[in-house]
This record gives C-alpha cells, structure tokens and sequence, in this order.
C-alpha cells in the first residue's frame, strides 16, 4: 500500500472544495495512511467532523482554545511524516506565507517539522491577484510544496484556473513526494547561479543580465524534493529559499564562485551549474576610480576566467553527477552537444533567448534537456518553476 506507516495531518480549510476532503480522506486511508484532520472554524460550514472523523477513525481538531489541543500543536507536527493542507484557501494561505497564527491548522504549520503540501483552492480571480501569487511564492521559498491547481468551471460561476486538484492527483503527488523525499534524501546537489561581477575599478565592473531565477527555482525544487542544497549565487536581487537544509553562498566574482565550488567539490553528489559566469575578468582591477578626465578611450585588458564546468568535469568521481546549461542563439543543439562533450557534462539544460519571454530575467524558459546518450527532452514555455522541476527528475531518472 503506498501509504502504509505514513502518518499524515490533513489540514482543510474554508473552501467550497472541503466537500472533496472526504475523498480524499477515504483514498489516504484506502493507502494506508494514518490521517489525522484538522479543521479550521470555516471548513466546518462546508463538511461536517462527523464524516470526517467517522473516515479517519480519529476525532477531528479544530479549536485551538481547548487546553490539550493547544498544548498538541507542537507535538501534531512531530508526528506527522506530511501536513497536507486540502483544500487550501486563499485566506490561510496569506497567513502561512506571513507566520500569522490564529488557529490550530497555522500553529501545526509553524511548528511542523515535517514536510508541508498544500492543494490551493480558491476563485479563479483571487487566484488571479498579485497578493495571492506573492503568498505562493512565499510559500515556495520556504520550502511549501505548492501542488497544481485545476481550470474549470468554478462555484462562484467564473470559468478559470483555482480549482482544486482531483483528489485522485493530489494522492498521486503526495505518494510521488515520499517516493522523491526517500531516495533522495541525504543527497548533496550544488548549485551555481547568477550572474558574476568582475571589478573594473571599485565602483565598476563587468557583468551581464542572468538574474538568477532559473538557479534559485532549482534550489527551492531540490529543497522540497529533499536534497541538501548548496546554493552559490552570484550578485542578484532575486529573494532566495529559507531552509535549514540551504546553505547559501553569496558570491561576486568568478574566481569567488570558483573557491566556494572548491569548498564543496567533494562532498557533493550532483552539480547544477545555471550560473552565467564571466568569460573573461579585467587582469588588475584600478585600486582608484578610474576618471575620465583627459581620457578619449580606454582600454581594459582582460584575462580568461576559470570554466568551473570544465574543471568539475575534469575532476569529478564517477559518482558525481555534472548538470550545465548551454545558452544558445544558433545550431542549439549541435552547440549544445559539443559543449556538453567538451566539459564532460553529464546532461545539458539548452535555453535561447531567441525565444519569446525565456532565459534571462523571465520568469519563464523553454528549455531542453540532452543527456549523454544523445536522448532529447524539448519542453514548451513553462514556469522557471516547472522547468525546475523537469529538470531535476531528468537527473533523478538518470543517476
Ligand atoms: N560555465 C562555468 N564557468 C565558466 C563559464 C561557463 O561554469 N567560466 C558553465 C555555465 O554555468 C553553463 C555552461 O558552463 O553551465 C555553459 O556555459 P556557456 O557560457 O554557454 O559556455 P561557454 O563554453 O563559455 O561557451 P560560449 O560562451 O562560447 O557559448
């Protein structure tokens, strides 16, 4: 049975959808699983304890004022191997991604040790609306597993995306996450993003336009798939992943990337390099702003930087698995190819920013992925987020 010795807290908030909860409920302990619900206030007016107690086999909890239930709530997120939190509403998900507690369901959440899904459900246009998709991703950066909403037809008669997932699927990502979190887990992946910055003088410097996005989705996809994760980023404005299996290097130049890679160089399992490090770097970078003053031109001699996907493929163990990017304009995947052949890359993520809203800066990217045996994956435009995702069971696949 898939969930057989899991234990789960099922979290159901206010939501039309709660009346799908019991579903779910029934195909969680058809698997095996010992569930125990929590609901918050709201969720009673859409489906009664009785049925849900009478499929868990446990009472349900839901006030947070009683004694023991409250004194519980830092022992229900001991217990549980999954807080699933479905259907999750708008409402509850401001106050998760904010650390605000008002009832039993937010203190479970914030002092759960375990892992947290949620399965949002809500009207297409609060969906829609700036405030929830910052909540979201929030909620991503700090390690919330966000499972897919469905498009259709919804209870307020607006047509659009905020229906909950089918039961049925959210079962089959929750049984996906505990196979992911085990074989997974203790693995050690590094990832390199960004861009870097080599100083002209001390106010100036070289650099290029990678905001660091596509690195720090696949830091927060490899935290919520269980890896411990490195990340070392270069200069970026970008929020970065709050863990405590992250640990964060910020990094500005190419030779500083190259020392904190060095660090790790042995201890970790899987390099993903999604940096867009320099080529070159100025040889000696002014001590002093350089004026302009009775200047016409002036020249700056550089030097080749370190290929840190070069010198890991060099040096890698045949444990280690090596993971670059090739950023291209033409003949993608010849290009792509060769330079996976050159630096003894493992598998070659391959972007263009020929393509509308991709690579640089978006928050989208259509990607392929080319591994060794020549097999090619070409996805349409999706998600950093998505591509994340693709990208990191394409190594899973294959190591
Ligand atoms: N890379 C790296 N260190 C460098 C340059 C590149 O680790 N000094 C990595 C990138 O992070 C990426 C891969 O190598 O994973 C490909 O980088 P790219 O710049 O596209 O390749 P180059 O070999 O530099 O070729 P070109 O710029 O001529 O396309």
């Amino acid at each position: 049975m898939p969930f057989s010795n899991r234990r789960i807290l099922l979290g159901i908030t206010g939501s039309i959808a709660a009346y799908k909860s019991a579903i779910l409920l029934r195909l969680l302990v058809k698997g095996g699983a010992e569930v125990q619900v929590i609901q918050t206030e709201a969720a009673r007016d859409f489906i009664g304890p009785l049925t849900l107690a009478t499929l868990s086999g446990k009472p349900v909890l839901s006030e947070m004022h009683l004694d023991d239930q409250w004194a519980n709530h830092v022992a229900l997120g001991h217990w549980a191997d999954a807080l699933l939190i479905a259907p999750a509403s708008a409402n509850t998900l401001g106050k998760m991604a904010h650390g605000l507690v008002d009832n039993l369901l937010t203190a479970v959440y914030l002092s759960a040790k375990c892992p947290t899904l949620v399965a949002p459900a809500m009207d297409a246009d609060m969906w829609d609306h700036p405030a929830t998709q910052d909540n979201l991703s929030i909620l991503s950066r700090h390690g919330v597993v966000v499972l897919p909403v469905g498009e259709g037809p919804l209870a307020s008669g607006l047509e659009g995306p905020g229906r909950l997932a089918e039961p049925e699927h959210i079962v089959e990502e929750l049984q996906a996450f505990f196979q992911r979190d085990t074989s997974l887990a203790k693995k050690k992946i590094l990832i390199t993003a960004g861009p870097t910055h080599e100083a002209i003088d001390p106010v100036r410097f070289i650099g290029n336009h990678s905001s660091g996005k596509m690195g720090i989705r696949l830091a927060e996809e490899a935290l919520r798939n269980g890896y411990e994760v490195v990340l070392v980023l270069g200069p970026s404005s970008e929020p970065t992943p709050v863990s405590n299996r992250l640990n964060l290097v910020r990094v500005t130049s190419a030779l500083e990337m190259q020392e904190a890679v060095r660090q790790h160089l042995h201890a970790t399992d899987i390099f993903i390099l999604a940096a867009a490090v320099a080529d070159f770097r100025p040889d000696v970078p002014a001590a002093q702003k350089i004026k302009k003053e009775g200047r016409q031109s002036l020249a700056l001699n550089l030097v080749a930087n370190p290929d840190l996907a070069a010198w890991i493929g060099n040096n890698k163990k045949p444990h280690q698995f090596l993971c670059g990017f090739a950023l291209e304009t033409e003949n993608l995947v010849e290009n792509a190819r060769a330079k996976m052949d050159k630096k003894n890359m493992d598998l070659i993520v391959i972007n263009s920013p020929n393509d509308a809203q991709s690579a640089f800066g978006y928050d989208t990217n259509k990607i392929a992925i080319l591994d060794k045996s020549g097999k090619l994956i070409s996805f349409e435009r999706q998600s950093k987020n998505d591509a994340a995702r693709a990208i990191l069971q394409a190594i899973a696949e294959r190591l």
